[in-house]
């Protein structure tokens, strides 16, 4: 059979599957359409593209069928044209009396996870919203020039600081990392730990959509003290997590690359929507991609004149629009800054 007929042979076999199961999402953890992914590499080059692409297809069209048949017990809420400066299709809104207000959504969330991690020992500062190179770069091991750099779309200023480098807003809240380590190593030689934790806006200059704003919301993590080592991370971390969705949840980490901790790891929860039965918040994989993190590069901690072979430290960066987002079925990543009150009044 060629790579081709097999796919087709698989899809029927799927399709016929599908109609007999009870539990729709079973379909999507198949052991043939991971056999079909597991092929890929095997294959020759130039016929790698086109088989994975076919069976990326196949993948799509099932979860598809998946996401029409299971209902979705997420809340809808009424869609808003947020491209529009107002909507036309609505009649005026009715003006709030003037001493009622509404909680913004991304403040409440912002918080919720304060009060978490004060609650497990943390300091709560706050980030800036223009920075210099020094701080969102060069403290952060990423080496002038490096390709690193260009990842984090950043704006810049025309002015320029006494070295000749542009200002910036910061593209991310980790900017904070070297301030808060200075700031708080008094704290080392009392033999207590930096616990800090940065939660505030970053700003890229991003292509707008639904999932992309150039304004959002992170909050930084940052933990020192001597033995520090990845388990407390992740213990941490999940301790978190676990507290703000009030049940257990269970986390899995990849390792990924970011100049300023090593190793570095992606990690991800357990939907804690379906409990890994498979739902449109998680795309029916059962895991959710959520934050960066991983141990403090040593050279973050010397840029703090923190000596790196007497105290370790781990990292992490949170984004908080997308965990809104997935908590209130919130489509569009461009609500959050469109002042529509239409929107604004479902979270009172
Ligand atoms: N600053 C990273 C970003 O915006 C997120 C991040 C990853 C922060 C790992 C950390 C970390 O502190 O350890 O992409």
């Amino acid at each position: 059979m060629n790579p081709s007929e097999r796919i087709a042979a698989v899809r029927s076999q799927l399709l016929e599957r599908y109609e007999t199961l009870e539990s729709k999402t079973d379909i999507l953890k198949a052991r043939e359409l991971k056999e079909l992914f597991s092929i890929i590499p095997t294959l020759e080059p130039h016929e790698r593209g086109a088989f994975g692409q076919a069976v990326n297809a196949l993948s799509i069209e099932l979860k598809q069928l998946v996401e029409r048949d299971v209902s979705d017990s997420k809340p809808t809420r009424v869609p808003i044209d947020v491209t529009a400066p107002f909507d036309v299709n609505s009649p005026l809104p009715s003006l709030l009396p003037s001493e009622l207000g509404t909680i913004h959504p991304l403040s409440t969330e912002i918080e919720r996870v304060s009060d978490i991690f004060q609650r497990m020992g943390f300091i709560i500062e706050q980030s800036r919203e223009i920075d210099d190179q020094y701080h969102m770069f060069d403290t952060l091991n990423f080496p002038k020039g490096h390709p690193a750099r260009d990842d984090y779309d950043t704006f810049m200023t025309v002015e320029t600081d006494a070295n000749g480098e542009s200002f910036v807003a910061p593209a991310h809240t980790s900017t904070m990392q070297n301030r808060t380590l200075k700031k708080y190593k008094p704290n080392l030689a009392k033999g207590e730990p930096i616990a800090v934790v940065v939660p505030d806006r970053v700003f890229r200059n991003e292509d707008l959509d639904a999932r992309h704003e150039h304004t959002f919301h992170q909050i930084e993590g940052v933990y020192v003290a001597k033995g520090t080592h990845t388990g407390m991370l992740i213990a941490t971390l999940q301790t978190f997590l676990s507290e703000y969705y009030q049940k257990d949840v269970e986390i899995r980490t990849n390792p990924f690359y970011f100049p300023f901790t090593e190793p570095s790891f992606e990690m991800m929860l357990s939907c804690p929507f379906c409990d890994k039965a498979g739902c449109k918040v998680c795309s029916f994989e059962g895991w959710i991609e959520l934050l960066g993190c991983g141990m403090i590069h040593p050279n973050v901690l010397r840029a703090a004149d923190i000596d790196p072979n007497e105290y370790t430290g781990f990292a992490w960066g949170l984004g908080v629009d997308r965990l809104v987002m997935m908590k209130n079925g919130i489509e569009d990543v461009r609500h959050f800054h469109s002042a529509k009150l239409d929107f604004l009044r479902q979270f009172n």
